[in-house]
């Protein structure tokens, strides 16, 4: 069953969306290699309590911590760690919170040090194909456009394995609600867009193939071909004529600008 929210209530979500936003800025500001995502995960959960909201994926079906940290060829619901995150890893941050009664949730995926030419070309073209989902996230349209763009952009143009396992989802009192948002399907199909429909769009793209498995620890997804992964989420609100972008990048994108250990995306091209 789809919840449709008011304008009210998108208003509280962007609160919520605002939080993770400013959250993920705080793990920007103090990335660099060394420091441990166990570490990142006490910071998270701090913040997050310090600006009276409650981290969701603590305890949510279980899950042990606060955050999803996903390293290299971890795509998403990655375990923090005590390893030192080092030079050339590109690590995702996935974060959830409850701020009166709302959920926030979203991921933003940094590059430690220089991860090479192609990685820095997946990172960008993960970013731009969010973009170009969200483009499609209008009244009138339907959630198998937002896929067609995502896959289009990332499979079809640079031949990128797009994650089938793990989809996107509607976001509101509960942190997964229906309708599912996949990263690859059909123009014209799957449930209609209407506006105060909020939806967290997240496309999880491969450098190699598509194929990916769960550890044993029930979480942790990791590529099969142990090529890296990357995963970008925004929450969004359907609205006539456009999307409305509940979470912030900009507050973030500042932080990893300012951050000399954290790579950012160049125009850069490849030759294909
Ligand atoms: N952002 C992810 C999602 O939308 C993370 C949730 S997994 C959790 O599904 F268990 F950690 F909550
Ligand atoms: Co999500």
């Amino acid at each position: 069953m789809i919840h449709y929210k008011t304008s009210a209530e998108v208003e509280l979500m962007r609160d919520s969306a605002r939080l993770v936003s400013k959250t993920l800025a705080e793990v920007a500001k103090v990335l660099k290699p060394g420091v441990t995502t166990l570490e990142l995960d006490k910071l998270i959960a701090e913040f997050i309590r310090d600006n009276d909201a409650v981290p969701s994926f603590l305890n949510y079906r279980g899950y042990p911590f606060s955050s999803c940290i996903s390293v290299n060829d971890v795509v998403v619901h990655g375990f923090p760690n005590a390893q030192p995150l080092r030079e050339g890893d590109i690590i995702s941050v996935d974060i959830g919170v409850i701020k009166k009664g709302w959920h926030g949730d979203h991921a933003y995926t940094f590059a430690i040090g220089d991860p090479g030419p192609q990685v820095m070309q997946l990172i960008r073209v993960t970013k731009e194909a969010l973009y170009k989902g969200i483009e499609k996230a209008v009244a009138g349209g339907r959630v198998g456009d937002i896929a067609f763009a995502i896959q289009e952009h990332t499979e079809k143009k640079y031949g990128y394995g797009v994650v089938r396992e793990l989809v996107g989802h509607g976001l509101g009192k509960h942190l997964h609600e229906d309708p599912q948002v996949p990263n690859y399907g059909r123009r014209g199909t799957g449930a209609k867009l209407k506006e105060g429909l909020v939806l967290a769009i997240e496309p999880m793209i491969n450098l190699g193939k598509r194929e990916v498995y769960t550890e044993s620890d029930g979480w942790t997804v990791r590529t099969s071909d142990h090529h890296p992964s990357v995963h970008f989420e925004h929450d969004v609100c359907v609205k006539k004529g456009h999307a409305d972008i509940l979470s912030d990048y900009s507050i973030i994108e500042v932080e990893e600008l300012k951050n000399p250990h954290l790579f950012t995306g160049q125009a850069i091209e490849l030759p294909s």
